[in-house]
């Protein structure tokens, strides 16, 4: 994409001190924003950038879409122009058109060597000349906590970011929720019901492992609407014979099936998250794979046949549901409104029953996890769920 020489800062630029947004010339009448997918994806980002894309050109902006997160501002990939025609019928489509990478993080990007090695490198200030060459005023960033923190310390550095929150997970704080969350939710539900008719058929347990590295809100939210009979999430580290327990008093109780929903990122008390396989440079642990040990050590103790299966990257695929598409669209609206208001270095969140915009600083300052007297857990608990404590 042609760079807007007129706009184009010397490199020296960017290491101006914190936050100097003059640097970053704005004409309200004739702004140029750029638009970037970052992190693992979720269902409704494609209905962010349409919403996001079509409220601004028909401000009369430009919009410029960067591939694979940053990548395309540090010419590893392409920023695209984009209009109404490069939106049209995605809205209910899932994944991302502007693609994506959970491996660039520009203050600690992987660069491949010639020997194949690879070391962090810190790319960002690469990143801002360009971004400026390319005449962005501003860049609406959707992604998770990760994109977050990038973008907090890329608005320290001067640039103009608003953030809309992306995760299925649905652990970035400061919103009520993340489009995603609904959509995997259902995928998980959906696989419990299945389960219990061939758990119940065979007098089997089943235990199902979900994501939710940090939180388990996806594990909480399917099992308690999927009737799961234990819920295991990385909020309550879990005692196997409490586990074991349960399964048992069902089955004197006659119910000789049972099924188990365990969170990714659960473990037993006295250990910690289970890491699973090598993760790629520039990414985080992969954590996970804590299905089948459970099973296995289920059947040990309960002498009950019992299955796993992890559904894995099933919960991050398919159409968003509608209520994940329309809280998509409402971010994408409100994030080119923002943008309009000079809400720099804000993130975009449902606050309900308003959309709202709120500082990065403050979203960062707290993790989003399952509060333990919350009425989910609540209900679960008086329902006869047991969580392993
Ligand atoms: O988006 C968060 C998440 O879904 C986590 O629950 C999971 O650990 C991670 O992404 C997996 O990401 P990937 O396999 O794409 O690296």
């Amino acid at each position: 994409m042609a760079s807007r020489s007129s706009r184009s800062r010397s490199s020296d630029d960017t290491s101006n001190p914190a936050k100097s947004y003059h640097y970053w010339k704005r004409n309200p009448e004739h702004m140029r924003i750029a638009l970037s997918t970052g992190g693992g994806d979720a269902p409704g980002l494609n209905a962010v950038i349409r919403a996001a894309v079509l409220s601004a050109v028909n401000r009369g902006w430009e919009v410029i879409g960067v591939k694979k997160g940053y990548a395309g501002l540090l010419g590893e990939e392409e920023c695209i122009p984009m209009t109404a025609g490069t939106v049209r019928g995605i809205a209910h489509l899932g994944g991302t058109i502007l693609r994506t990478t959970n491996r660039g993080n520009p203050f600690s990007y992987p660069v491949y060597l010639p020997d194949g090695s690879c070391v962090e490198k810190d790319r960002s200030g690469e990143l801002i000349d360009n971004a400026r060459k390319l005449g962005i005023d501003a860049l609406i960033s959707i992604g998770g906590d990760g994109s977050m923190k990038i973008a907090h310390e890329l608005c320290d550095r001067g640039m103009r970011i608003v953030c809309v929150p992306k995760t299925i997970d649905n652990d970035v704080s400061g919103t009520i929720t993340t489009f995603g969350f609904d959509t995997a939710v259902n995928t998980a539900l959906e696989a419990i019901d299945k389960l219990h008719t061939t758990a119940e058929s065979h007098d089997r347990v089943i235990v199902l492992e979900v994501m939710g590295r940090h939180a388990g809100f996806i594990a909480l939210h399917a099992g308690l609407a999927g009737t799961a009979d234990v819920i295991l999430i990385p909020e309550i580290p879990y005692d196997i014979e409490k586990v074991c327990e349960k399964i048992q008093a069902r089955s004197r109780s006659g119910r000789h099936f049972s099924i188990v929903v365990i969170a990714e990122g659960a473990y037993p008390r006295g250990e910690t998250v289970h890491v699973m396989g090598k993760s790629m440079p520039g990414q985080a642990v992969r954590v996970g794979g804590v299905a089948e040990r459970l099973a296995e050590q289920i059947q040990e103790r309960t002498k009950k046949e019992t299955r796993s299966l992890i559904l894995g990257h099933l919960q991050r695929g398919g159409q968003p549901t509608g209520y994940d598409r329309l809280l998509a669209v409402r971010f994408g609206g409100a994030a080119v409104r923002a943008v309009a208001e000079e809400k720099w270095d804000h993130m975009i969140a449902l606050q309900s029953p308003h959309i709202v915009a709120v500082p990065l600083a403050d979203i960062l300052k707290t993790q989003k996890r399952v509060e333990l007297d919350h009425d989910t857990m609540l209900t679960a608990r008086a329902t006869g769920i047991s969580f392993g404590d």
